[in-house]
């Protein structure tokens, strides 16, 4: 069995990363969720009240910053600077934000470069936006995962009504739709399925389904 890196892409509530942990746990690999850096770096940047367009404070701020994912039972816990920042990471303030500072280069470089240390030894199952076009250029299995904006606004709902927080699926498709927009159009890596990428729509797919799918390409490469 090979230690192999495992690349899935794709617009926000595809999926990705309750697959992706599924899929780790299930080969034994390191699930790394590199939205949550992003996340942490927002959430840190709206917290020192930084101008979230001035790239260069906000590089400088990421470079005294300490970003740390830790392997949990839930799947992955997120340390920003030493104080575990998983939840408010989540909040829709970050959400709705994130992608303005996602957009920055400076930004990126350093995460990327992140994202590559852990990734090197392989056996990793990474999930993101540029992950098989910039940061794992080379890993054995790239997915590119999406679904329609209705289904991903209808499973956000879901998830949403889970945790006690209300919400209108009209509101998150709109949200997601801008986020796809933002993430795909923007200059610095943007969103888009890999040449070598396989496309896996999961419209219609359960989780377990979607999973099993994974990890039959998986065992190919292995
Ligand atoms: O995956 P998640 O929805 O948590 O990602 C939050 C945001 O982080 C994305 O909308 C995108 O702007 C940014 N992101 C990115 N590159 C990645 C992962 C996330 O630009 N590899």
């Amino acid at each position: 069995k090979k230690n192999i890196q495992i690349a899935i892409d794709g617009p926000a509530g595809a999926g990705k990363s309750t697959i992706a942990k599924i899929v780790a746990e299930a080969l034994g690999f390191t699930y790394i969720d590199t939205g949550a850096m992003y996340r942490a770096v927002t959430y840190k940047a709206m917290q020192q009240d930084i101008y979230l367009d001035d790239e260069t404070k906000l590089a400088n701020m990421l470079a005294v910053s300490t970003i740390d994912l830790k392997p949990s039972a839930q799947g992955q816990l997120v340390f920003l600077d030493g104080e575990n920042v998983s939840d408010a990471i989540r909040s829709n303030e970050v959400t709705a934000s994130v992608s303005q500072v996602a957009a920055h280069a400076k930004v990126r470089e350093q995460l990327v470069a992140q994202q590559q240390k852990l990734a090197a030894n392989g056996g990793v199952v990474m999930d993101g936006r540029d992950i098989a076009t910039h940061v794992l250029t080379d890993a054995e299995l790239k997915v590119f995962m999406s679904a329609t904006v209705e289904e991903r606004a209808r499973r956000r709902f879901l998830d949403n009504q889970k945790r006690g927080i209300v919400s209108s699926i009209d509101k998150l498709q709109e949200e997601i739709a801008l986020r796809d927009k933002m993430d795909s159009e923007r200059e610095a890596s943007p969103l888009i399925q890999a040449e070598d990428a396989i496309f896996l729509d999961t419209t219609t797919l359960s989780i377990d389904e979607a999973a099993q799918a994974i990890l039959r390409l998986a065992q190919e490469k292995m």
